[in-house]
C-alpha cells in the first residue's frame, strides 16, 4: 500500500533536533517531570510505580479524571492513547472505507487528509476562509455534508489557523451531522492553549456518533508522556479498540501516571494558566516583528495554539522558502504548502521569547538577501 507522506511531521522528524532555531512546533515549551510532581510525597510515590503492563485502556482514574472534562461524560466514554495522533488514526483506521466521502477541515493538521488519501476517500474540503477569519461558511455544508458523508473531521481550535470555530459555524455543523447521520471526528488537541478566549467548548455532545481526540501535547505542554485519549459512546469504543490491539496495546505506565496528575483539577488549571501566559508574552514578539515589515506579512490574530499563520508578499514558494531557512539559516518553519495552501508559513509562538527572537533574528538575514527584509 502506498502511503500519502505526512510531510510536516516527516520534516519535523528529521529535521527539528538539528536545527538552532526550532519554530515548527505548535505548543509551549515542555514542563518538566519536577514541576508536575511537585514537592510532598509524589515523588517517592510515583518512583515505586510498578512498570507492570498498565491498563489497556488507560487506568480508571485517568479516564474518570478525562471523562471530568467533558460535559455528561463518565469513565466509560474515555479510551487512552499514545498521543493523539493515535487516536486520530484509530478513530480513522475504524471508520475509514475505499470509497467513502469524508468532509474534512481545510486547511488542517494533515494527519486526516493523508490517512484519507491512503485509504482511498474521497474529500470534500470544508474551507476556512482569512476573509471571515479563518471561520468555514455555513452555507457550504449544504454542498459539503450530504446523505452520502461517512465522516466530518474537524480540528478545533484549528491547526494551522488558531481559530476557534464561531457559535454559529459550531451550531451549524452540529446540525449537519445529525441531518447527514455522518461521524463527526473532532481533533481538540489545542483546547485550553486559549490566549485571550474563554476555554473553547468541546464539540461532544448527545449526537452518538461523535468521536473526540485531545491529548497533552499542546495545551498542556507535555508532549513527551505522549497520552492521548477518544472520548465516544462505550459501544464505539468498543470496536475502535479491535484496532488498537495491532498497534501499541496500552499507554506507557509512568505516563499514565503523570497525566493522572496533570488533570487534577488544581494542577489543570495551573497548567492553562501557564500555557496562557506564555501565548501571552510570546504573540507579541512575533506580532511586532511582522509590523515591522510593513505590507511583507498580514494575518489574522490566532486565538488558540503557539502558531500564527502567516500569510507573506514575495514571490517564492513556501516550500522553497522553509527549505532555504532551514538549509541557509538553520531554522525550522512549516510552510504553508504542507497544508496545502502556498504562500503562507506556519511559525511557532512557543518556546521561551529570548529563542524566539533568535529564530526570528535569522529569518531576517534570509529575508535581506532576498531583498525583502526590514530596514
Ligand atoms: C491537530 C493535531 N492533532 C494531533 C497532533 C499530534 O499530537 P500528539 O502529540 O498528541 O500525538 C498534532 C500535532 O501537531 C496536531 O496539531
Amino acid at each position: 500500500m502506498k502511503v500519502e507522506l505526512f510531510q510536516m511531521e516527516r520534516m519535523q522528524s528529521m529535521y527539528e533536533r538539528v536545527v538552532d532555531y526550532e519554530l515548527s512546533e505548535s505548543g509551549v515549551h515542555a514542563l518538566k517531570i519536577s514541576e508536575l510532581l511537585g514537592g510532598d510525597g509524589a515523588p517517592k510515590e510515583f518512583l515505586e510505580l510498578p512498570l507492570g503492563y498498565p491498563h489497556a485502556d488507560g487506568t480508571p482514574g485517568l479516564r474518570a479524571a478525562v471523562a471530568a472534562t467533558y460535559k455528561g461524560a463518565a469513565t466509560e466514554n474515555v479510551f487512552v492513547t499514545n498521543g493523539s495522533s493515535e487516536a486520530n488514526f484509530i478513530a480513522a483506521w475504524h471508520l475509514f472505507e475505499k470509497g467513502d466521502e469524508i468532509a474534512l477541515m481545510t486547511p488542517n493538521y494533515a494527519q486526516m487528509w493523508g490517512l484519507a488519501k491512503t485509504w482511498g476517500l474521497k474529500i470534500k474540503p470544508l474551507w476556512l476562509k482569512e476573509e471571515l477569519g479563518w471561520q468555514f461558511d455555513p452555507e457550504d455544508l449544504k454542498d459539503v455534508v450530504t446523505k452520502k458523508t461517512k465522516v466530518i473531521q474537524v480540528c478545533n481550535p484549528n491547526n494551522p489557523t488558531g481559530a476557534i470555530m464561531g457559535t454559529k459555524q459550531r451550531k451549524a455543523l452540529l446540525d449537519a451531522a445529525r441531518d447527514s447521520g455522518a461521524w463527526l471526528l473532532s481533533d481538540e488537541v489545542y483546547l485550553g492553549a486559549e490566549r485571550e478566549a474563554p476555554l473553547t467548548e468541546s464539540l461532544w455532545s448527545d449526537y452518538e456518533r461523535t468521536l473526540i481526540t485531545n491529548g497533552l501535547s499542546k495545551a498542556y505542554g507535555l508532549p513527551g508522556l505522549r497520552i492521548g485519549w477518544l472520548v465516544g459512546q462505550p459501544e464505539v469504543l468498543a470496536r475502535v479498540k479491535h484496532h488498537h490491539d495491532y498497534l501499541t496495546l496500552t499507554p506507557a505506565a509512568p505516563s499514565d501516571r503523570l497525566a493522572t496528575l496533570a488533570l487534577e483539577p488544581k494542577k489543570r488549571k495551573w497548567i492553562f494558566d501557564r500555557t496562557r501566559s506564555i501565548l501571552r508574552k510570546n504573540y507579541p514578539v512575533l506580532k511586532e516583528w511582522m509590523d515591522a515589515h510593513g505590507s511583507l506579512f498580514s494575518h489574522v490574530p490566532p486565538a488558540a495554539g503557539a502558531i500564527c499563520y502567516v500569510k507573506y508578499n514575495m514571490k517564492i514558494d513556501s516550500i522553497e522558502l522553509a527549505e532555504r531557512l532551514r538549509k541557509e539559516k538553520s531554522v525550522l518553519i512549516v510552510p504553508g504548502g504542507h497544508f496545502g495552501m502556498d504562500g503562507y508559513m506556519r511559525i511557532g509562538t512557543g518556546p521561551p521569547k529570548e529563542y524566539l527572537h533568535g529564530g526570528l533574528d535569522r529569518v531576517d538575514e534570509l529575508l535581506r538577501e532576498l531583498g525583502a527584509g526590514k530596514g
